[in-house]
């Protein structure tokens, strides 16, 4: 009884509070900035879609929460989009293709990648009006003024192309007194994303350069072919010094560039790099155990909570697939790893293993204090022996 007129005191006294002392405005500002910046997740609907080669089509998104609008981001981010396929509940990261000087709209371009899952589910199930879940914009390649200087070099491969499409729009909107050389390599002319674009921006900007190297070009192509290598590079931009490089494209891509990168001499902090996705194929990859035989399965144990509770499943796995993906196709359990760049990049997912070992790819960073307390990003690990991971322990 005690304690119900203490409660009626105390709410007495909010009362009485809240009329003299009104929440002050920068309250409600901040909580509605910090939303509108970090939105938990987004509601897109698509609007539009345009081919923009025979694989690879153009979406036109808007916010399906008439009151919420889109988050900013910066030209070179990417958002990560879920979706549900046949009971599997999972995400990709795509980059915004549209400039971040407006709001009305996203764009993403999506390519087709054979024996791909989401890709193809976008690509051939996606129509005008449906309406999709995003995260907020996320991602660290993007200018940075104060650490990147004025002379930009964006090497872009296939789909890579995207985020600099945003950088470009971004440049020539706000006549940003940049020079950009950009190296793009395609597989052959009918790949030439943006074309009409990028040949607009470079003849009215004369501080952009495009550079297109076909890799298998038709026998009327008249430009350089092959792959992009660092005679190629220096032919462009004549001298590596006060350049920042900017990478963008799948992973063989650019393991190759890496190469040619350290042969021309960048230093590492002269260069941001977003590789798409994880490998093809995973036991090609530097380091891969040559011994492990790849049709083996392997049990992996999830500790998790269920309403409070810590409980323990096992599953098996396919030992040349990242444990996430894995998981989320044992769609009964329902977990959800939070994850962004699917690519060992944002640390989004990263997990604690118990016991058992994975496999990372070289390329893939992680901090030491990570690596020393046992973490892992399951969007890249494969487990090569029986695992157990504790989602509980972040
Ligand atoms: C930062 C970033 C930005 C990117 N931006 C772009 C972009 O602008 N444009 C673009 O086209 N791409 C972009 N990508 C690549 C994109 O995120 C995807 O990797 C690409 O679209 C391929 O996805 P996918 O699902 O088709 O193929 P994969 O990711 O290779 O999917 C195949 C995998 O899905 C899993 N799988 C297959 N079937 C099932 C099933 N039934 N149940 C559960 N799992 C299954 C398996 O593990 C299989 O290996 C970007 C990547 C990153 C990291
Ligand atoms: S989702 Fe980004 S590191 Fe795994």
């Amino acid at each position: 009884m005690n304690d119900v007129k203490k409660y009626q005191k105390l709410e007495k006294l909010k009362k009485w509070r809240d009329e003299v002392e009104p929440i002050p405005w920068y309250y409600d500002g901040l909580e509605n900035l910090c939303d509108r910046i970090h939105p938990e997740k987004q509601l897109l609907q698509v609007t539009d879609i345009q081919e923009l080669s025979k694989d690879t089509k153009l979406y036109r998104f808007v916010s399906a929460r008439p009151n919420k609008p889109l988050a900013p981001f910066r030209a070179g981010q990417y958002i990560g989009l879920t979706v549900e396929i046949s009971g599997v509940r999972t995400s990709r990261p795509f980059s915004l293709v549209s400039s971040p000087n407006q709001l009305a709209y996203y764009e993403l371009g999506v390519k087709r990648k054979e024996g791909g899952f989401v890709s193809i589910y976008l690509l051939d199930a996606i129509k005008v009006g449906d309406i999709l879940e995003a995260t907020e914009p996320l991602g660290e390649l993007y200018y940075n003024r104060v650490f990147h200087g004025t002379d930009l070099v964006f090497i872009a491969g296939g789909s890579g192309i995207t985020p600099f499409i945003s950088m470009l729009r971004d440049i020539s909107e706000q006549n940003l007194k940049l020079n950009v050389w950009l190296i793009f390599g395609c597989l052959s002319e009918d790949n030439m994303l943006f074309k009409d674009e990028l040949e607009d921006i470079q003849t009215r900007r004369s501080n952009v350069r495009v550079k297109y190297i076909l890799s298998e070009p038709g026998p009327s192509w008249d430009g350089a072919s092959g792959f992009i290598t660092k005679d190629k590079i220096l032919d462009e931009i004549k001298s590596i010094e006060n350049k920042f490089f900017y990478i963008v494209g799948n992973r063989a891509m650019y393991s190759f560039i890496e190469g040619q990168m350290k042969e021309l001499g960048v230093p590492r902090h002269h260069m941001i790099y977003e590789s798409y996705g994880v490998p093809d194929d995973v036991t090609e990859v530097i380091g891969w155990p040559k011994d492990i035989n790849t049709s083996n399965t392997v049990n992996i144990t999830i500790e998790f909570l269920n309403q409070g509770r810590k409980v323990k499943e096992t599953f098996e796995a396919s030992c040349v697939e990242p444990i996430l993906n894995s998981l989320e196709r044992e769609k009964d359990l329902g977990i959800i790893i939070n994850n962004g760049c699917r690519s060992g990049a944002c640390a989004l997912c990263r997990t604690k293993l118990v016991s058992g070992k994975i496999f990372m790819p070289p390329e893939v960073t992680m901090r030491e204090i990570d690596q020393d307390y046992g973490y892992i990003h399951p969007c890249v690990s494969y487990p090569i022996t029986d695992i157990h991971i504790d989602l509980t322990l972040i």
